[in-house]
């Protein structure tokens, strides 16, 4: 952690799976041009060769395996990771397991998530990746979007912190749909912490 300064915040990501780490990558890339008012301190993930780890190599960020075989022994490895590093705030970032409500207490710090569409729209079991963008499109929505929220013991239902909407009618596919969100979510995500972290 070297160049960061001691009241600096720092935040910890979490991914699941074969998570490509595009948001992280954004974030780090808006930190880095805001002269790092916040700092990533690690990240987790759930799968040994999960391709955001080479996300993690180009910006130096430290990577930590904790499986999700057992979801205790995962969120009781994670608090204590939260713990040991001071870390200010959580923000899952492809993460699509369910967290405990004792866990979400237990972190003392805000866990925030970022959801490819306007929520409450959109959101909760089974709306996750493709699938998300394909209701959208099959439902003919003007416009689609991202959410940051807080998260609790239900998939995409804590409060909203932060949204940003942008026009689909024109896509011609759920591909466009996707595209047009995810840039959307890169801008978001780093906005929404610092807000959240910082007030600005
Ligand atoms: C994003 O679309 C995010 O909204 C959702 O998972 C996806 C993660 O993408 N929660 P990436 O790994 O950040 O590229």
């Amino acid at each position: 952690m070297e160049g960061i300064k001691s009241q600096t915040p720092l935040i910890a990501v979490i991914s699941s799976g074969k998570s490509r780490g595009s948001n992280l990558d954004a974030m780090a890339n808006a930190f880095a041009a805001q002269g790092k008012p916040v700092w990533i301190a690690f990240v987790i993930h759930t799968l040994k060769d999960a391709p955001i780890l080479d996300i993690c190599r180009s910006w130096n960020i430290p990577g930590y395996h904790i499986p999700y075989r057992d979801p205790m022994y995962f969120e009781s490895r994670v608090l204590q990771m939260i713990n040991d590093h001071n870390v200010s705030l959580i923000a899952l970032a492809g993460f699509l397991k369910k967290l405990s409500s004792n866990f979400c207490n237990d972190a003392k710090v805000p866990v925030l998530n970022i959801h490819p569409a306007l929520l409450p729209a959109y959101g909760g079991t089974g709306m996750y990746g493709m699938n998300v963008h394909n209701a959208v499109w099959k439902a003919g929505e003007e416009y689609s979007g991202a959410t940051v929220h807080l998260v609790d013991e239900h998939y995409d239902h804590g409060s909203i912190v932060a949204s940003e909407k942008v026009y689909v009618k024109d896509c011609d596919s759920p591909q466009c749909i996707a595209a047009r969100v995810l840039r959307i979510e890169h801008q978001l995500y780093a906005k929404a912490i610092m807000k959240h972290l910082l007030d600005c």
